[in-house]
């Protein structure tokens, strides 16, 4: 925009000056030559200051940056990291998410729902089915009212929803001092940064709040978060869960693991909605490329039609065309 704007004023300026050099032409064959520049100066001058005095004008009027928040209010912003699944050719690392599962499991679901995923959905991408049902069977749920109208408790099923945390959002506050923990589901899609931001979140708990810093009490330093006070402490610490598969849990690890899961979980079509785009592109560009053909093949009379003209001859007169017949 910018640069299509200064692309125009300087054809503007360029055109200006040529017509200010067709004018000095023309004047000068006309009038003396001095009462000519004086004339081309004060033009060149004149428009000069007016286009200087409209920039600065719409400058002030439009162009300042207004901040309605500071940087510490907006957070830190986050670092961009080589996700392996925003790759083009890549799927999702399904070890990672296995492990990541593991961390939500073990670390994040005591305050965090993830009410959008049932076990189902873990079969085939990051377990059996066999481990899956253990875990929903688990957990209990509510059987649909009896003959009596009572609900009992049943072991879950594979088509069951992860269990939240807590009964009801107010629950959830109330166990947090006021703050609710988010549902994970979407929360990749959710905040600004996605993969990048929850990563640094998790990672960003400084020792301790820089000089200067003003932390409420019941909050927690963390420079990614806007505002900077979070109601949720740090959680993850070397070493706290133990994958099976032998991978070192540094704090690191087990963040990245399980932002890789929490974008799956946002969006779990993301493998198969890759796969078909190659489909589509493969499809697509030979369809394309024939196409082309068809209409080089369909247009090739009229492109290669050649028109004649010959004017009627007048009585008398030899037409030097047919002459040369
Ligand atoms: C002790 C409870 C607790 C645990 C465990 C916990 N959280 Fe939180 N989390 C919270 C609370 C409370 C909030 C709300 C913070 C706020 O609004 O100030 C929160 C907020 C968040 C947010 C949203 C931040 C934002 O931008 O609004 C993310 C993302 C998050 N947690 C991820 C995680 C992950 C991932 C884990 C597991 C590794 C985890 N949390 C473990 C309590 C917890």
């Amino acid at each position: 925009m910018l640069a299509r704007s200064g692309l125009r004023t300087a054809r503007a300026f360029g055109s200006a000056r040529t017509s200010a050099t067709r004018n000095a032409t023309r004047n000068a064959s006309t009038q003396s030559e001095g009462a000519a520049s004086w004339k081309n100066t004060a033009t060149l001058s004149a428009s000069t200051a007016l286009a200087i005095g409209s920039c600065t004008f719409y400058y002030f009027q439009f162009g300042r940056s207004v901040h309605a928040m500071t940087p510490a209010e907006e957070g830190l912003h986050a670092t961009a990291y080589p996700w392996e699944h925003e790759k083009f050719f890549k799927t999702f690392d399904h070890a990672a998410l296995r492990r990541g599962f593991q961390v939500y499991r073990e670390v994040c679901a005591s305050c965090h729902s993830l009410q959008r995923i049932p076990w189902r959905a873990l079969v085939g991408t990051m377990m059996t089915v066999d481990e899956a049902k253990a875990l929903a069977e688990e957990n209990e749920y509510d059987t649909e009212p009896n003959d009596e109208g009572e609900i009992e408790k049943r072991p879950g099923k594979l088509s069951d929803y992860i269990p939240s945390p807590y009964k009801n959002d107010e629950a959830g506050r109330a166990a947090n001092n006021g703050a609710l923990p988010p549902d994970l589901s979407l929360i990749t899609k959710a905040r600004h940064g996605g993969c990048n931001y929850i990563f640094s979140l998790l990672t960003g708990y400084p020792e301790e709040p820089p000089a200067g810093a003003v932390v409420q009490s019941g909050l927690n330093f963390n420079p990614y978060f806007p505002g900077t006070g979070i109601a949720m402490a740090r959680v993850l610490y070397d070493g706290l869960v133990e994958y099976e598969d032998g991978t070192p849990a540094t704090t690191s690890q087990m963040a990245k693991d399980v932002v890789e899961f929490l974008n799956w979980s946002a969006e779990p079509e993301m493998d198969e909605r890759k796969r078909m785009g190659w489909k589509v592109m493969a499809i697509g560009s030979v369809l394309f490329a024939m196409s082309v053909w068809v209409k080089r093949y369909k247009w090739s009379t009229i492109k290669t039609r050649h028109l004649q003209y010959n004017p009627p001859v007048a009585p008398g007169k030899m037409n030097p065309r047919q002459s040369r017949r």
